[in-house]
This record gives C-alpha cells, structure tokens and sequence, in this order.
C-alpha cells in the first residue's frame, strides 16, 4: 500500500540548514534558522546552562526515570510565574494549568489538539487566524488538527511595520469567538511587534468580539533583553480578564534548541469556577499528553528549572539574555549603518526598528537567491534574516552583497 505514498517536498528552513553545511565556500555565511550564535559563528552555550550542567552532573541521585504526565513540577511552575508575573491575579486565585511540552512547537501542538477536542462553545468559531505572515509551521500544525485557518494582516510591505489598522479590521470583521493567534514579542518572521498602546487596542477589539488568545511566546527575554517587557501584552491580556492559552519556548531564551523544553499554559477567567475549570482543563491535557508522548523529556527541564529556582543564576541567567539580545541590537546597527553608508537604495531603518532574532529585510525573492548563489549567503526566501548570524567579521561582506543585488 506504501507505493501510492507520494514524496513530499524538504522542509524549507531545515532544506537551507542542510544546503548552508553543504556549501564549501570560506566566505559563507547562515542568516537562515533562528538560532543564536555568538561573534565568532558559533552556538552559544549560556555559561548560566553550563553550571546548571555541572550541578545536574555531580547530583549523586541524578537519574533518567520518568516525569510525571504534566511534566516536572518546578519547571512548569517556575515557567508559568515568568510569562504571567510571580504577582499575576491568574496564579494567586489558582486558576492556570500547566503541562511540560516538545519545546514551543509540541506546546503549540497541544494546544492546537486540545482546541480541536474541546473549542465547541455553543456559536464558536473554530477558525484560528493567524498573523500574514508568521511562522510556517503554524499553519501544518493548525492544519494537522483539522482546524480551519484563516489569517489577519499583520505585515505592512510599505512602511515594513505593522499593518495595524488592517489586523484590527481583520479582528473585527472575524466571527465572534475566533481563536487568534498571537505572538507576544519577537515576532517571527518580522520582527514587527505592537506598541502597548496597539496591544490595548487589540486588546479591546478582541474583548468585543469574544476572540480567544492563543500566545505563542518563543523569545521572552531574547527579544528586548528584559523579561518583563518581553512578557507586557499576556500580562495585559491576562490583567483584562481573557481566558486564554500560551505556548511557551525555551528553545532561544536558554539556548536549548535540541533539549526541547517548553510548557503549556492555560489561564481560566476569573469567576466563581475558574479553579474548577482550570482542574478539569489539567485533567483533559494529561490523556492527550498521554496518548501523544507519555511525558515530556527530562533534561533540558531540569537544567531550566534549577536556573529558575536559583536566585543567584537566574540574575546571571538576565545577564546572559542581555548579553545576546544587546549583541543582536548592535548588529542590527552595524548592518543598517553600512547600508545606508554605501547608499544602497531604498531605505534601512526598519532594520532597527524590528526586534529580535530576525530582520525581514524586503529583499525580494530573486534578489534572496542571487545571495545565495552569487555569495554564499543563506537566509529564507522571504527575506526574513537570523540577526544572530551576522557577526562582526562578516556584516560588511553581508552588506556589500545585498548592495549589489539590490541596484543590479
Ligand atoms: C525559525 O523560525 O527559524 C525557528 O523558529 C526554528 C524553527 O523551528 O522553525
């Protein structure tokens, strides 16, 4: 039966990985999958991970048993109080859920599962809508669930920031009860993030329309290099009284891509039933959990969790966040000074207006491959850019190339 199996095409961002290592050329350069790397092109590894390494290490009683269904409990909870403030009104009337997951993505798809299950309000729209664009996956994750997927403006190719009076509409125009996906900070692929004051309105808008919030929330930290900034708008929701979900990554923040640790969160709405709710929402979670991985994996969970239990490596944890996010920052400078130094045409400031691991440079598809070809440059065929793959020694050769393919 397998024959009529047909071949799927290579995943694109994983396609570029693996054609960048393949590549040859001494001057090439990755500005492709988001993934830290420090002056010299290499990954990092948080000095604040290698103690929390060394402490797991010497621990006598360290071993490689299961967890627990929802995961290990001083990770989840250390988790939760960092996306919703220790002092959030959610966690004082105990009315969060909170379930281990595969990093942000297994915690997208949870959540996306567990809508799918359980969305069925009488009237609900079970259209999720996602941001045009976002990240890729979004949509076969939605899309493997059965979900419908519809999307709202996000992006402004003009101003290349926000198209925000077109995503209000969208959100307004959107059927009461829509499952809006939203990402918290950082946004990936722009690098375009609302204002607070945008935030609020958002906000008001989907309080109008009974939408509900799906955060997904993979650089807090890494984007402004303050935990708390980075986490404002769930706060806000949360501070308004949404029901919502939030799928958090620890992928970027803790520079612990391959250990897949991330969580699951759900808030319940105040009320006389929010604990109660919050309970059987765990209690749901769990079977899928079970069915789907039996319980999420030990070791990056165990590193997070005792920098988040540690006062002293969770402050030298802020300074390794402020470390990568102000590198990322001055390389956003040094690639906008030299464009704009060799007068490349067109204008530049939206390389530091954007924040986080990516650019969305405007580079158009052609001009993408031309640096690839031509230059042994390596970034999406959207133009989207990984700030962290910039470096001090390859800015210029970077921003000499796209000169040239943007006049030519
Ligand atoms: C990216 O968008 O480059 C990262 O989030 C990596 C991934 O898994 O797609």
């Amino acid at each position: 039966p397998a024959e009529a199996v047909p071949q799927a095409p290579e995943d694109a961002l994983f396609g570029l990985m693996r054609a960048y290592r393949a590549d040859e050329s001494k001057d090439k350069v990755d500005l492709g999958i988001g993934a830290y790397r420090d002056d010299n092109a290499k990954p990092w590894v948080l000095p604040v991970v290698k103690k929390a390494d060394e402490i797991l290490r010497n621990d006598p009683d360290l071993n490689h048993e299961y967890l627990p269904i929802a995961g290990l409990a001083p990770f989840t909870s250390k988790s939760i109080e960092l996306i919703l403030g220790s002092d959030s009104p959610a966690l004082a009337e105990k009315r969060t859920a909170s379930v281990q997951t595969i990093s942000g993505t297994g915690a997208v798809h949870l959540g996306a599962l567990f809508l799918a299950r359980f969305y069925k309000v009488a009237g609900a729209n079970r259209t999720v809508y996602l941001p045009n664009p976002t990240w890729a996956n979004h949509n076969q994750i939605f899309g493997n669930v059965g979900l419908p997927i519809a999307t709202y403006p996000y992006f402004d190719k003009q101003t290349r920031g926000l198209a925000f009076d077109g995503m209000v509409q969208a959100l307004r125009d959107a059927p009461e009860r829509s499952i809006i996906l939203l990402h918290p900070c950082a946004h990936n692929p722009t690098g375009v993030d609302p204002t607070q004051e945008q935030w609020r309105a958002i906000a008001a808008v989907m309080k109008e329309k009974k939408h509900f919030p799906f955060f997904d929330c993979a650089y807090q930290g890494f984007a402004s290099g303050d935990l708390d900034r980075d986490a404002a708008a769930v706060r806000y929701f949360v501070e308004q009284g949404f029901e919502l979900v939030i799928a958090q990554s620890f992928a970027k923040n803790f520079g612990l891509y391959g250990e897949r640790a991330g969580c699951f969160h759900f808030a319940a709405s105040p009320g006389p039933d929010a604990g109660g709710v919050a309970a059987r929402v765990a209690s749901q979670l769990a079977i899928l959990q079970r069915s789907e991985i039996s319980n999420p994996p030990i070791y990056g969970a165990k590193i997070a969790a005792t920098v988040l239990n540690d006062p002293a490596l969770y402050a030298e944890w802020k300074e390794n966040l402020r470390e990568m996010s102000g590198r990322i920052i001055s390389m956003r400078k040094a690639l906008r000074a030299k464009l704009e130094e060799l007068g490349t045409p067109g204008t530049w400031n939206h390389i530091t207006d954007q924040i986080g691991m990516f650019s969305f440079t405007g580079l158009s598809e052609a001009q993408v491959k031309r640096l690839q070809e031509e230059f042994h440059i390596y970034m999406t065929k959207n133009g989207r850019i990984s700030m962290a793959g910039l470096n001090t020694r390859n800015v210029e050769y970077v921003a000499k190339a796209i000169d040239k393919v943007v006049r030519e």
